[in-house]
């Protein structure tokens, strides 16, 4: 499965890794906020790397869909059942802060971007008492949203709301654009280094990679989930997997917005170059029996409502949801003040990203302003702790499930069909094996990250672990989540 944006021909500059270097600051993950964040330091003068374990967008920001949006499905009233009215306030100053300086970046910066209007549509009655929220909140905050009857797509909406001049893009054109400014700006942008260990007790940071050690004065950790245990971020956020396709369509049928539901499964819709793009059908990663089923439900119903639409990328990508729906961006605790993260976009990273990267460098060179105060200062309320407490309960159910069941199932002394993949006990131990393209590859079950055991998920032939969305390809190496290292083989 392969993204539209990432399967286009493009030139993304980048670096060789420089073993032993000094820098300011590094940055480690190559997808919006890293390149955002290193930009920003960049231009201020900063001695700057971004190091990224795969390829530049290979993470959510390759893989989005890529609305960058004011109007954000029901985030403001997700947000409001969790926190004090003062957050969704500061929430949606950030955002519209984080919206214009992308829109402006680019615009100035030749990045192609389409305006369109946003919606959250409702198909249902009980649906229409979320978007009346929505619709109010998001007044109450000072978005100037109207509600339509009609949003415009070929079935019926019972109602929706609506936000004019929104904007949309191919995120892979922004990362460009950032990794070229960030070169020209003497930074530099390293692909395949991938960040094993970070030691901040003492000056200067120093930062394990596959390539070699490198140190900084801050490390800032822009991974998706942070890739280090400390401050717990991993229990303290929720991966979830979801699914996006484009489309060829027969002329006149491009519907003119950018949508998303207010009802599950979500669905999302939005077009560019004469293409349609669909999306939803999320899932908590490594917690769905068949992934691939969720891909075909999501291309039944594209072709259910836009006959005659041929589909040509199918993809999938993960990001994180904290308990109260505000991200995570700050110092990491145990850090020394030397070690930043941003995590928990609730899939609306085009602009939490860039709220979380300014926030950062604000962070770290002064500068703080009025909506980064009053997010740094939340209060933790009881409904917050009661949904970690639910949470962390569904976890530990998974690691006692994943346990349970490879113990007491032998592995098959038959090799899995092709694109299949199955847990069972080898020895006293779980152990995974699948077959992706005629190679048979037998691993430890285990995720290397906390010990839970892994899942077979038959749409992307990985191993994905159900306890803090680690993933791992069939031979066993890191995918994504916070696992640093990939399942040993057995
Ligand atoms: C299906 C889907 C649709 C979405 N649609 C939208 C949308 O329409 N609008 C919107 O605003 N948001 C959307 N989002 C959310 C948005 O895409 C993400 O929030 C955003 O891309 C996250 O950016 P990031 O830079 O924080 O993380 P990522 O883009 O995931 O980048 C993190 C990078 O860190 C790297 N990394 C990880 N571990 C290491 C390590 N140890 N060493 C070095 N590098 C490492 C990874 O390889 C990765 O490239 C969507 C998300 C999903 C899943
Ligand atoms: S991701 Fe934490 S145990 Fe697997």
């Amino acid at each position: 499965m392969i993204s539209l944006w990432l399967d286009a021909l493009r030139t993304i500059p980048t670096h060789t890794f420089e073993p032993g270097a000094h820098y300011d600051e590094v940055i480690v993950g190559g997808g919006i906020t890293g390149l955002v964040a290193a930009l920003l330091f960049a231009r201020e003068g900063r001695r700057v790397a971004v190091l990224e374990a795969r390829t530049i967008g290979a993470g959510a920001t390759g893989n989005t869909t890529g609305k960058i949006s004011q109007l954000q499905g029901t985030q403001l009233s997700k947000i409001k059942r969790f926190n004090y009215q003062s957050i969704v306030q500061a929430y949606a100053d950030g955002t519209r802060d984080a919206f214009d300086w992308l829109i402006e970046y680019a615009e100035s910066g030749g990045v192609p971007i389409e305006r369109r209007d946003a919606y959250s549509y409702a198909e249902t009655a009980s649906g229409s008492r979320a978007v009346e929220r929505e619709y109010e909140l998001a007044r109450s905050v000072g978005l100037p949203v109207q509600k339509v009857v009609d949003a415009g797509l070929p079935f019926p909406t019972f109602s929706a709301v609506r936000l004019p001049d929104q904007a949309q893009f191919d995120p892979m054109n922004l990362l460009a654009s950032l990794a070229t400014d960030i070169g020209l700006l003497g930074g530099r942008v390293v692909e395949r280094a991938r960040v094993l260990g970070v030691r901040a007790a003492s000056h200067p940071v120093r930062i394990e990679t596959s390539r070699g050690e490198v140190t900084a004065a801050h490390v800032i950790l822009a991974t998706g989930t942070p890739i280090l245990s400390r401050g717990l971020y991993f229990a303290k956020v929720a991966a979830e997997r979801s699914y996006a396709q484009s489309f060829d369509l027969p002329a006149g049928q491009l519907p003119d917005g950018m949508f998303l539901s207010v009802e599950t499964p979500t669905r999302s819709v939005r077009t560019w170059r004469g293409q349609l793009l669909t999306g939803g059908n999320g899932h908590p990663v490594g917690r769905e029996a068949s992934p691939q089923s969720r891909v075909d439900d999501l291309t039944r119903w594209t072709e259910q409502y836009w006959p005659g639409a041929v589909r040509t990328h199918a993809w999938s990508a993960q990001d994180y949801s904290a308990m109260h729906h505000v991200p995570f961006v700050g110092w990491l605790p145990r850090g020394f003040g030397r070690i930043y993260l941003a995590t928990g976009y609730d899939k609306w990273g085009m602009t939490g990203g860039v709220a979380a990267a300014r926030t950062l460098v604000t962070d770290i060179l002064g500068g703080t302003t009025e909506w980064q105060r009053v997010l740094h200062h939340r209060a933790t309320l009881a409904p917050v702790i009661a949904r970690g407490i639910g949470e962390n309960a569904a976890v530990g159910w998974w690691y006692a499930r994943g346990w349970a069941g490879a113990l007491v199932r032998r592995l098959p002394d038959a090799v899995p069909a092709e694109g299949m993949g199955v847990v069972g006990r080898s020895g006293l131990l779980p152990a995974a094996v699948s077959t992706v393209d005629g190679v048979t590859c037998q691993l430890s079950g285990i995720c290397s990250h906390l010990g839970a055991v892994v899942t077979w998920n038959d749409a992307e032939h990985s191993w994905d672990c159900p306890a803090h969305g680690s993933r791992f390809a069939s031979d066993g190496a890191v995918l994504g989540g916070p696992a640093r290292r990939g399942l040993k083989r057995t």
